[in-house]
């Protein structure tokens, strides 16, 4: 492994980064092993965050690196366009009893952002394929975020990933469900918020049913600082779209494989969408893989109704990768084997309490939490938002603990297999640090 100044920093245009701050002190990540990273300078470093929201089951797990080995030297790499290998079919029947309900299929790309995309213009072929080819608009949510593709970021609603591109055309947004005078330290689901769901009827009332392919919304919103759906929300919704004929999608790449306690949120809350888009966890983030899980209504409609030949044109070179594949087989059995899914849900109010025992630190001005997820949104500094967090987080980073911050909010969701003593370790560490900043 080169150390430091063996590097040249310049070349490596990074994603979603202050470049010229990070190249002027860079902080780089060598080893990790379960819950732990090894930094550059070889200090041990607590990962609060499952890298970015996808190493559910802990870092550098033996049977997730030993199937990408195996697989590596077998079968490296088979197209999946008119032809198919064994482990891309095996994984979509696996992946039939982690969905819920009648999603019974999956199409298979290579990351969230993909999966996002794959599943509007799936909302669209199937519209088209039950007779509706006018049914092309989408409603997705402020402060959404869907990845980065034209698709995502237009049905996203994160002004700074939006603005100066172009968008596509026919998009509206629900309002975002986020208000801390009515829900500042809630734990769980806010009681407040339910009827923020009915924007959807006048939005449909606005534009015609007739011509909405979908609504798009994650269940909880991780990137936009962990905004937890309020009780009755999502229920709503899905009331409505089922009403109007309206395709409803859960964007699950951060709920999914075990983050709030149960297999996808969509179990949890007990609400049937018509397609869920995952990735991160499905192949604990070991190799990039991302997926539609398909409704049997949807999936039926298009094979039925389309005509001869391919019945829908969109894939990826690397969509059910062989790779990829063999890492989320080995990383089902690993959730199963050690019901890493609801480990979630046994340390929730250890999670918890320990989280909103930061209610009284410098600058906190609200704590929520689901399942092994906590977001803590500070003050920000008048001249300078996002500042404060980011100090935090680099502090953190110095002293051994991985945090994530989204504006002026800390986003935490350590891996599945963490211990109560660690759970610990994560909230004193980081009410110490913040007790530190200004
Ligand atoms: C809800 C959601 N959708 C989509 C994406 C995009 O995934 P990717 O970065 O793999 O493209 C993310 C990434 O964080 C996400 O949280």
């Amino acid at each position: 492994m080169p150390k430091d100044s063996d590097l040249s920093f310049d070349e490596f245009w990074m994603p979603f980064t202050e470049n010229r701050r990070y190249k002027s002190q860079p902080r780089l990540l060598c080893q990790a092993k379960d819950m732990h990273y090894t930094a550059g300078d070889g200090h041990d470093v607590l990962d609060a965050t499952s890298g970015l929201w996808c190493v559910n089951a802990g870092h550098s797990r033996v049977p997730i690196v030993a199937a990408i080995q195996r697989q590596a030297a077998e079968l490296d790499f088979a197209p999946t366009f008119q032809l198919g290998h064994p482990l891309a079919f095996q994984l979509a029947h696996r992946l039939k009893s982690f969905f819920p309900g009648d999603i019974n299929h999956s199409f298979f790309a290579g990351s969230g952002s993909e999966a996002v995309d794959s599943a509007l213009k799936i909302a669209v072929a199937y519209q088209r394929a039950i007779g509706f080819p006018d049914r092309t608009r989408f409603v997705g949510r402020e402060r959404g975020y869907h990845g980065v593709g034209f698709g995502g970021i237009s049905v996203g609603g994160l002004p700074k990933n939006r603005e100066g591109f172009p968008m596509l055309p026919g998009i509206d947004h629900l309002p975002h469900t986020h208000d801390l005078a009515k829900m500042a330290f809630s734990r769980n689901q806010p009681d407040w918020g339910a009827e923020l769901a009915d924007a959807l009827e006048e939005i449909i009332a606005l534009r015609g049913a007739e011509t909405i392919a979908a609504v798009i919304v994650e269940p909880m919103s991780g990137s936009s600082g962990v905004l937890v759906p309020p009780k009755g929300y999502l229920e709503r919704l899905r009331e409505i779209t089922r009403r109007h004929g309206i395709l409803l999608i859960f964007d699950e790449v951060i709920t999914g494989f075990g983050r709030l306690g149960a297999p996808t949120a969509s179990a949890l809350f007990g609400v049937q969408p018509d397609l869920i888009t995952v990735a991160k966890g499905i192949t604990n983030g070991a190799v990039p893989m991302g997926c539609v899980g398909v409704s049997d209504t949807v999936y039926s409609a298009v094979m039925s109704k389309a005509g001869p030949g391919i019945e829908f044109f969109h894939g990826y070179t690397y969509s059910g990768h062989p790779l990829a594949a063999a890492a989320a087989l080995a990383c089902l059995d690993v959730y199963e084997q050690e019901g890493l899914f609801t480990r979630a849900a046994s340390l929730d109010s250890v999670w918890e309490n320990a989280a909103h025992a930061l209610r009284d630190a410098p600058f906190v001005r609200d704590i929520r939490n689901i399942g092994l997820v906590a977001g803590i949104e500070l003050e920000p500094r008048p001249d300078h938002p996002g500042a404060r967090a980011m100090e935090i987080f680099h502090r953190c980073f110095d002293t051994g603990l991985l945090i994530r911050v989204t504006g002026d909010t800390i986003a935490l969701s350590p891996p599945l297999i963490i211990s109560e003593e660690q759970i610990h370790q994560i909230f004193d560490q980081l009410a110490a640090v913040i007790r530190q900043v200004n």
